[in-house]
This record gives structure tokens, C-alpha cells and sequence, in this order.
């Protein structure tokens, strides 16, 4: 199509898309860098608990005199601490939401480092449960700005065959993170001083710098522009991401199909003030499947159903999981080895996701996460002091984690990045993202009182809480998962209103004219920019 004509009015006929450069790839992929922060956050406090000097700052204890069974942090505490940093979040990124309709993406993201570097500073500078436990929350908003402005901002400035892979990228650096967290842990663990739980945690700091400073670098993402009206703009970083110049056919076509399903969308939806625009998530249907309000539920529940997976069990508990199975020689290394699983098991989806697609993953991955879940309980509960019987345990945790990682670890956010309509988009991830953390909070406030030996002491039972929630999962996936692969986000639109959910993975874009655009006299964006500017005349 480049250089040619175009043949059809349609805006939703496949069109062909800009050939992917090194540096376009290498600009989307960079983003996903913003993992590091959740993955370090999240990963880096269930060891940090696990020290001595740290339980003994918090607590008052005399590691020398106190039984090792008592030297430990209270559940109340270890729940909280943990659970302070998602409520942070959950608030970060609600307020992310609104921020980047107004400011744009990338300033939200930076500010959401900066917010992150203030809160680091405060965990960093202290040595009691208070300073720590503010500390945390602040950090919480800053993560929680950059989780839910980083999946919006790939999602939109990915080209389309390669979305999937690129978000994917994002949950890649979210299990470095996690690795990052407890290689640090265990090489401070043992020291004797402040310095035992002060380097991992200072340590945040580093990523925020890096993904601050870089993103000075990269372009706003042009829906951003589009939905600010700025056409100008958006086609100048449309250009930039894509490598190619700004009359290219390519660019131009892209352009115009943003534009118009913008346009199409905002006469549907009207938002004419602040509360209109969040109530314009909530509207619609439940019954309809592409209606903002179904739209919306499966956003935050796909992200609720990837916390009940259990996977945080593993990763903020584990630690005293494996302590309290008692055979376990070095409970770090231990996390260390889940840590590793995570890592290597998660580069998988980069190819699967867009070979097979979201669904098939999200299914197949819930039913392996759900039998090895089972055995665990099982296992667990009729041989639990055997130590092959651990062993055993250990390699279905291992297989149940490489199921996560490679199916629904980065499958929530790949969908959740493509489900939403340009008009809600920012909004929407952001309930979704806030829907993560809260659950994710949930997860981390019960957990310990559910495990706990001086609560409700279920030891590996807890699993079969895990591979019930599992069932649940790969229930939800069956119905109400739809197939976004290979399709750009204003098609995505379309095929949510054209076909049913498990007919999802045959829809194929037809040609349906929506605009008043005639593609085949002019460039696309220059009809885009007149069309706007009569527009406005009037
Ligand atoms: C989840 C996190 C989890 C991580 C593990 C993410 O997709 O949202 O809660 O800790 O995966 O890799």
C-alpha cells in the first residue's frame, strides 16, 4: 500500500503496518523497564523481614537470648508492612489515571519517579515500624503511577504485531525485579548492621533514575495527542516510533485510523466534565460485551483473578514458607531458585502471546497452575515431614510458577492494555491496575494470618485455597477472555462489538465506512487535520 493507492474508505480495513525498526522496537521496549520498580518493591521486603538485624531493629529482640522460634516479627507487622506498599498503589494509580489525560503519559510516568525516589529516601533513613511504614506508602504512589501509566503508554505506542511481546517485556522486567530484590537480600542478609536492610532498599533509587532520565528521551504517545486534539503532535511521535517519515502512507493511514475511531468513540461516549469522564467507565450494558462498563469489569477483574492465583504467595511469603516447612537448609536460596523459575519461564510468552494468542494462554496456563497447586496441597498434607515429599512440594511450586510466568503473569497485562477505547483508556487501565494492587493488598494483609504458626498455621493447606481460586480462573478465561492477537487497538474496539468471546480468535477486521474521510484523494492526515479544523470553523 505505501506509494500506491489507497482502495478502500474503510478505516477498519488490516491495513499494512510501517516495517519495525531496531530503534522503534528498542524505544517501546524500554518502557517495559518500569517493571523493575513492581517486581523490586514487591520482592525485595520478604527478605528484608527474614533478617535478623532488621527484626531486631523493629522489635527490640536480642537475637543471642530469644528462641528462634519467637524472633520474629509479629504477623500485624509483617502484614502490614507488606501490604502498605499496594495500598500506595492502589491509590497511585488511580490519581495516575487522571494525570495522564491531562499532562500526558510520560510526564505521569517521571512524576511517578520522582514520587518513588521521595519514598525510597524515607524507608532508606529508617530504623523504626513508623518512618518505614510511611516510607512505604509514598513509594506506593510512585509505583503505582508508573504500573498504570507504563502498560497504558506501550500499549499505545507498540506497533500492533508486536504489542503483545513488548507489554510481555514489561512482566519480564517486573520477575528481574523480583530476582534483583533477592539476590540483593541475600548478599546483605547476614551483615551486621543497618546496611543489612538499607542497600535494598536504597537500591529502588537506581531504577528510578534510569527510567526517569530515559524517558526524557522518548516520545509522548500520539493517542495522547489525539485525544488532545494536537494532530501536529501526534503525528511527529507517530512518526518517531515507527522510524519512518511523517507523510508516509504508513504513518498516515495509522494516524487516521487512531483519529477516527477517537472521533467515532467520543460521539458515543460524550464527556463533557471531570466526573463525566470517570462515570463514562461505568456506562453501558453488562450484557453488551463491548459497552464501557463490561469493558471495565473485565479490566479490574482479569487483574483481581491474576492476584488470586497465588503467585504473591510464593514471592512475598515465601520465604517463611519455606522456614516453617523446617528441612529447608537455606530458605534464601530457596526464594532465590522461585525467583529464577520466574525469570527464565517468562521470555516464553514473548513468542507464545502472539503465536497462539491471549486466550488459548490464559486458559492452558490456568489449568497447569491449578493441578500443580492441587499436588502441592496434597502432597503436603499426607507426607508432610517426608523430605523427598518437600522435594516434591518444591518442583510443583517450580512448575507452577513457570506456568504463571509464562501464561497469565504477562497475559492480564497484555489484555488489559487492549481492551479499552481510546476515550476511557487511561481511566480504565488505571481501575484495572489499582484492581491488581488492591488485591494484591488483600492477598498480603490475610496471607499472613492464614499461614501464620501463631494464626491460622495452614501450612502447605493453603494450596488448596490457591487451586480452588485457580478453577475460578480457568472458568473466567473459558467465557470471558477475548483473543486481542494481531489486531490494533481500534480493532479491538470493533471485534469486542462484533462477536461473541469464544468466537473472538476468527474475527477478522472488515471493511465498515465510519468517516467522512476519503483516503484515496489525499494523505489520511492532512483529510484528519482539514476535517478537524472544519470542524471547528463551524
Ligand atoms: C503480578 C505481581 C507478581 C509478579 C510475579 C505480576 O504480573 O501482578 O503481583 O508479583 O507478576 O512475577
Amino acid at each position: 500500500m505505501p506509494g500506491g493507492a489507497i482502495l478502500s474508505t474503510s478505516i477498519y480495513v488490516d491495513r499494512v503496518e510501517a516495517p519495525i525498526t531496531f530503534k522503534a522496537y528498542l524505544m517501546c521496549a524500554f518502557a517495559a523497564f518500569g517493571g523493575m520498580f513492581f517486581g523490586y518493591d514487591s520482592g525485595y521486603i520478604s527478605g528484608v523481614m527474614g533478617m535478623q538485624y532488621f527484626i531486631a531493629t523493629l522489635t527490640g529482640l536480642n537475637p543471642d537470648t530469644t528462641p528462634i522460634a519467637k524472633f520474629t516479627l509479629p504477623s500485624w507487622k509483617k502484614s502490614a508492612i507488606t501490604s502498605i506498599l499496594s495500598a500506595g498503589t492502589f491509590f497511585g494509580s488511580l490519581m495516575a489515571g487522571d494525570l495522564a489525560d491531562y499532562v500526558g503519559r510520560r510526564p505521569t510516568i517521571i512524576a511517578g519517579c520522582i514520587v518513588l525516589i521521595v519514598g525510597v529516601g524515607l524507608q532508606t533513613a529508617s530504623a523504626n515500624f513508623g518512618l518505614l511504614f510511611a516510607g512505604r506508602l509514598v513509594a506506593g504512589f510512585g509505583v503505582g503511577y508508573v504500573s498504570a501509566i507504563i502498560i497504558l503508554y506501550m500499549s499505545e505506542i507498540a506497533p500492533r504485531k508486536v504489542r503483545g511481546a513488548i507489554v510481555s517485556g514489561y512482566q519480564f522486567c517486573i520477575t528481574i525485579g523480583l530476582l534483583f530484590a533477592s539476590c540483593v537480600d541475600y548478599g546483605t542478609q547476614n551483615r551486621t548492621d543497618s546496611g543489612s536492610y538499607r542497600i535494598p532498599i536504597a537500591l529502588q533509587m537506581a531504577w528510578a533514575l534510569i527510567l526517569g532520565i530515559g524517558l526524557f528521551f522518548l516520545p509522548e504517545s500520539p493517542r495522547y495527542f489525539v485525544k488532545k486534539d494536537m494532530l501536529d503532535k501526534a503525528v511527529v511521535v507517530l512518526a518517531k516510533l515507527r522510524g519512518q517519515p511523517c507523510d508516509s502512507d504508513y504513518v498516515q493511514q495509522e494516524l487516521a485510523e487512531i483519529v477516527a475511531n477517537n472521533d467515532y468513540e467520543r460521539q458515543l461516549i460524550p464527556q463533557n466534565n471531570y466526573f463525566e469522564t470517570w462515570f463514562a467507565c461505568f456506562r453501558g450494558n453488562i450484557r453488551d460485551r463491548s459497552s464501557n462498563l463490561r469493558r471495565t469489569i473485565l479490566g479490574t477483574s482479569i487483574q483481581m483473578m491474576q492476584q488470586w492465583t497465588g503467585i504473591n504467595f510464593i514471592f512475598y511469603f515465601g520465604t517463611t514458607f519455606f522456614q516453617e516447612l523446617g528441612t529447608i537448609s537455606d530458605p534464601f536460596l530457596m526464594s532465590l531458585i522461585t525467583s529464577l523459575v520466574n525469570v527464565c519461564s517468562t521470555p516464553i510468552s514473548f513468542w507464545t502471546i502472539e503465536k497462539f494468542g491471549r486466550r488459548p494462554l490464559m486458559i492452558w496456563g490456568a489449568l497447569g497452575m491449578l493441578l500443580c497447586e492441587f499436588v502441592v496441597a496434597i502432597v503436603g498434607v499426607i507426607c508432610k515431614d517426608n523430605p523427598s515429599a518437600i522435594k516434591a512440594m518444591i518442583t510443583f511450586i517450580c512448575i507452577y510458577i513457570f506456568f504463571f510466568a509464562s501464561t497469565w503473569g504477562p497475559g492480564a497485562w497484555v489484555v488489559t492494555g487492549e481492551i479499552f477505547p481510546l476515550p476511557i483508556r487511561s481511566r480504565g487501565v488505571a481501575l484495572s491496575v489499582a484492581s491488581n494492587w488492591l488485591w494484591n493488598c488483600v492477598i498480603a494483609v490475610i496471607t499472613p494470618y492464614m499461614v501464620g504458626t501463631d494464626k491460622g498455621n495452614l501450612g502447605p493447606r493453603v494450596f488448596f485455597i490457591w487451586g480452588s481460586l485457580c478453577t475460578v480462573c480457568l472458568v473466567y478465561a473459558y467465557f470471558l477472555i477475548p483473543e486481542t492477537k494481531g489486531l490494533t487497538l481500534e480493532q479491538v474496539d470493533r471485534m469486542l462489538e462484533e462477536c461473541p468471546t469464544r468466537a473472538s480468535s476468527k474475527w477478522v477486521p472488515r471493511s465498515r465506512p465510519m468517516t467522512d474521510f476519503d483516503l484515496t484523494e489525499k494523505s489520511a492526515v492532512q483529510e484528519t487535520i482539514e476535517h478537524k479544523e472544519e470542524k471547528s470553523e463551524v
